[in-house]
């Protein structure tokens, strides 16, 4: 028999991206995959990449097992060995950081040959579809590499961060109970024990209180939720949450820590210095913003002129003011221009938004006012308004009549449309806005009863806290010691000071309409465990995917996550969720519907 003539095997001595001047006249041996090759008579020139970018190879044509391969296609994976060679003058590129050299390559080995990918790598216009379902060659771009490595050097800052801090990283289960975040649950059934289902976490909540309780401290977590709800592009059934709590802390504590991990985190990912963080209590951004996520890179703000409206003879504001409403405004400069047809289209969505409509007043260039109320409000008065907004020469001052809940969404949605088309949003620094005093209660009209805001162990402020005891919680807002970060006009994170005694955590379970046997079934543990020494305690959760969104300006969670699901909670490339196999189902005695089954027939 023929023997193989012995081929030395080639070790990796540099990544693809890593080759400068300074590395002209070594020997290399380079492995990744082609990213693009091009025959310029005879000679190949080949991309070769791997994560950290890419280098152009010259392979030499005279060789006779060189020629081979033109024959390997994009995306096949080779070894190359050559020289590196600092490129001609007129052949340097600016575009690569090793646009200054390229490889002569003398020997190349083919480890993997690549069938014809479904779309080209790095490409800007592949389907969203089409990328998930072969996420691998999706993740191989540049772009998704980058978001990885970003992802990877994140969680070593906030562990890096956090310990220093002294807070220890405890990991606490995902097959779980129940936890009250407000989604649905995943269940997951079990076989020993049949008909009965552990739910995944939606968050660590209950546990992280309970390793208070064990007088952990300080804890942190990078920790997996589980959350059963409709999809949004900020949002996936499965994410990452940077979740902390801390003991014997109150509300100022919490927020300087998290603004001091923030403050790293900017400096160490953009390069920013974080100032001061501004705070607002829900209420005041409700009524500035219509909305408890205020971008603050938006100048625009609704003012209130309710007291100056009175006696206008503007039916619409006389009736909105006997309703107990409000009359708000916003103001635009440089707008004597403003178009009738705009006005329609911004009419017509903030209809959308539950308003009876948008009316407005506008300096003309000749300062004089024009609005489609003056058929009823006198010039006077028209002026009078006009400067109760803020308006000057050339301005345009929008009005919004109405319940201030009726206002907040068409507000919200006003204060972003415009602040987008007038391009008013500086976008070079981010801007931070702490949330505070949210109501510890809502009312949920499809339910007919009383929901925690952020989760029921959010302990009321001091001054409400004789409301919750009382159970008056409907004759005025309980405020919660609860906030969020907000930043951009996106949530980041959210937490709160905890309830740590027993009768105010009853209180509230009561408020919320729970029995006491469904308290006992749902937190008997967690009531049982308040009551074996607890120490005041508080902490936060960061979305970790929203924080990446934020570090590398994406507005797609998909682009953070390794591998994402759709927004109908699909894994395209594995197809899942799938029906389960028959035994599988007998084993942990479930039966499926006959509509809801899967299963082959
Ligand atoms: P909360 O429910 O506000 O609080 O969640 C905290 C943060 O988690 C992020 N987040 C999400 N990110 C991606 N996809 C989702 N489906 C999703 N849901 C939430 C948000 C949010 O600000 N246990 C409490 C925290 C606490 O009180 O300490 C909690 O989970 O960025």
């Amino acid at each position: 028999m023929k023997q193989k003539p012995f081929i030395k095997e080639l070790k990796r001595s540099h990544y693809c991206g890593e080759l400068r001047a300074s590395h002209v006249h070594i020997e290399v041996v380079l492995m990744g995959w082609i990213k693009k090759i091009r025959d310029h008579g005879g000679v190949l020139f080949i991309d070769l990449k791997d994560k950290t970018g890419y280098t152009q190879v010259i392979l030499d044509p005279k060789k006779e097992e060189l020629k081979k391969v033109s024959s390997f296609g994009l995306e096949s994976v080779i070894a190359i060995q050559g020289k590196v060679c600092a490129r001609p003058k007129d052949m340097v590129s600016d575009k690569n950081p090793t646009g200054e050299v390229e490889v002569k390559a003398h020997r190349c080995e083919l480890l993997s040959r690549a069938d014809t990918p479904p779309f080209l790598v790095d490409s800007q216009n592949v389907s969203e579809d089409l990328g998930l379902k072969y996420r691998y060659l999706d993740l191989r771009s540049q772009r998704l590499q980058k978001n990885m490595q970003l992802a990877h050097e994140v969680y070593q800052e906030v562990r890096k961060e956090l310990s220093q801090m002294n807070f220890i990283e405890v990991n606490t289960p995902i097959l779980y109970k129940t936890t009250p975040e407000g989604a649905r649950d995943y269940l997951v059934p079990s076989r020993i024990h049949k008909g009965s289902f552990y739910a995944l976490v939606q968050s660590p909540q209950t546990l992280k209180q309970l390793l208070m309780i064990a007088g952990t401290d300080r804890y942190f977590q990078l920790a997996r939720c589980f959350r059963d709800e409709d999809l949004r592009s900020d949002r996936q059934p499965e994410f990452t949450q940077i979740d902390i709590e801390m003991s014997f802390v109150n509300e100022e504590d919490i927020l300087q820590v998290n603004t001091a991990l923030l403050k790293a985190l900017w400096k160490k990912f953009k390069n920013q210095t974080i100032e001061a963080i501004p705070t607002l209590s829900y209420k005041k951004a409700m009524d500035e913003y219509g909305t408890d996520r205020p971008d603050l890179r938006n100048p625009l703000k609704l003012k209130d002129i309710s007291k100056d409206v009175s006696g206008c003879g503007f039916p619409v504001f006389e009736q909105t003011l006997k309703r107990g409403g409000v009359i708000n405004t916003l103001v635009l400069s440089k707008q004597e221009n403003f178009s009738n047809s705009r006005i329609k289209k911004l009419t017509a969505e903030v209809q959308k938004q539950g308003l009876g409509g948008l009316l407005w007043i506008k300096s003309l260039p000749d300062r004089t006012l024009k609005s489609p109320a003056d058929k009823w409000i006198q010039k006077e008065f028209l002026q009078k308004l006009f400067k109760a907004a803020g308006g000057k020469d050339q301005n345009m001052v929008f009005m919004l009549a109405g319940l201030a809940q009726e206002i907040y969404p068409a507000a919200h949605f006003l204060i972003r449309q415009l602040g987008k088309e007038e391009g008013l949003i500086q976008d070079k620094q981010d801007q931070f806005v702490w949330i505070r005093e949210f109501p510890l209660l809502e009312y949920d009209s499809r339910q007919q009863r009383w929901k925690a805001c952020h989760h029921p162990f959010t302990a009321p402020m001091d001054e409400d806290l004789p409301l919750l005891l009382d159970q008056k919680w409907n004759q005025q807002t309980i405020r919660a010691k609860a906030y969020d970060l907000v930043c951009n006009g996106q949530e980041l994170a959210g937490g709160s000071v905890r309830i740590h005694d027993s009768q105010t955590q009853a209180a509230l379970f009561k408020a919320l309409s729970l029995s006491p046997e469904e308290c006992q079934e749902k937190f008997g543990f967690f009531l049982e465990a308040l009551r074996y020494g607890t120490p005041p305690h508080g902490g936060i959760a960061w979305g970790l995917d929203r924080l990446l969104m934020l570090l590398s300006d994406t507005d797609n969670i998909r682009d953070v996550i390794a591998f994402p699901k759709t927004t109908s909670g699909l894994c395209l490339m594995s197809s899942a969720p799938s029906p389960p196999q028959r035994d599988q189902l007998l084993e942990l005695g479930i039966q499926l519907t006959k509509q809801e089954s899967g299963l082959d027939k």
